[in-house]
């Protein structure tokens, strides 16, 4: 596995693999890396010639109160498990590196925002189309891959492709679980001991809601209700959201039909999780 720190260097080795008419695999992450992540190189590995995989810690998608300083970090760790996974070339660009001047331009997304982490974290989305965008220019892949854990990111980078005649495609891979169903997560270290005991019942209550809405219970704000309750009963930490949506499109109708998205963010002290079901209503 080579690393490379800049976006000259990057360019030279995109040429020649093009050059070679060898098709490029990517997996964009902010490291920490996890089964999640990796997951998504297999995907890569399996699919394509050359596996890119990026390590970059966006400071513009995290608000002014969120956790970009503390966001957990461990170069060493990633280098070498990247490495394990079978990623070829493994891009770690600097803050200036990718964002040299003060910034005059971003990506503004206009739909698909005003619901799950969307609203609860304004410009997070514009934060992610920005580098996803940038990223996407330097490495010129032929397949993204992207994990269903944040399948609003999945949909809202689907729709800037469509947008902007982006010439890739966009491969969206399942959620990866403990074996209790924790959807893994960087943030899952910051759980204390109590919290990490309650966090199973996020994917334990989507499940369960999945199962009513398969047995017949097809209203939105029944399955809203019933999920706010269930999340109450986590004694620790608060809900953040809760919704029931058409996926991908991502809006909301009371009688639930086709295809459904389940989804909900809850804070605990130190992290905030999220996690969601997709669930075909026939
Ligand atoms: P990050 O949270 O590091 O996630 C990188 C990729 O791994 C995303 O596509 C995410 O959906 C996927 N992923 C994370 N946990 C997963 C799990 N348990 N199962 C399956 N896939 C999982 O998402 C980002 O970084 C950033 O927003 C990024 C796209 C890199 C832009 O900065």
């Amino acid at each position: 596995m080579e690393l490379v720190k800049t976006i000259i260097k990057m360019d030279e080795i995109v040429k020649d693999k093009q050059s070679h008419q060898q098709t490029i695999g990517y997996v964009a992450t902010m490291g920490y890396l996890h089964e999640g992540h990796l997951n998504l190189v297999k995907q890569a590995r399996n699919d394509c010639d050359i596996v890119v995989m990026s390590i970059f810690v966006n400071p513009l998608q995290f608000g002014p109160n969120e956790d970009f300083e503390s966001y957990p970090r461990d170069e060493e760790r990633d280098k070498q498990l990247a490495e394990d996974a079978g990623v070829d070339y493994l891009f770690m660009p600097t803050v200036s590196e990718m964002y040299p001047t003060e910034s005059f331009m971003k990506i503004r997304v206009e739909k698909g925002t005003d619901v799950l982490c969307g609203a609860s974290r304004p410009g997070h989305f514009d934060g992610v189309a920005t580098v996803v965008m940038k990223l996407f220019q330097i490495i010129e892949p032929t397949k993204a891959y992207f994990g269903l854990k944040d399948a609003q990111q999945v949909a809202i980078i689907k729709n800037m492709v469509k947008t902007f005649n982006l010439k890739l495609d966009i491969v969206a891979c399942p959620t990866v679980r403990e074996e209790d169903g924790l959807a893994k997560s960087s943030r899952n270290v910051y759980l204390s001991e109590k919290e990490r005991a309650l966090a199973p019942q996020l994917a334990m209550s989507l499940n369960e809601a999945k199962m009513l809405m398969e047995k017949g219970m097809h209203s939105r704000a029944d399955i809203i209700s019933f999920l706010q309750q269930k999340m109450q009963q986590i004694s620790l930490g608060k809900t953040d959201y809760v919704d029931v949506l058409s996926f991908p499109a991502l809006e909301a109708k009371e009688l639930l039909k086709g295809d459904v998205i389940v989804a909900l963010a809850y804070q605990f002290e130190k992290a905030r999780l999220i996690d969601n079901i997709l669930v075909t209503i026939k």
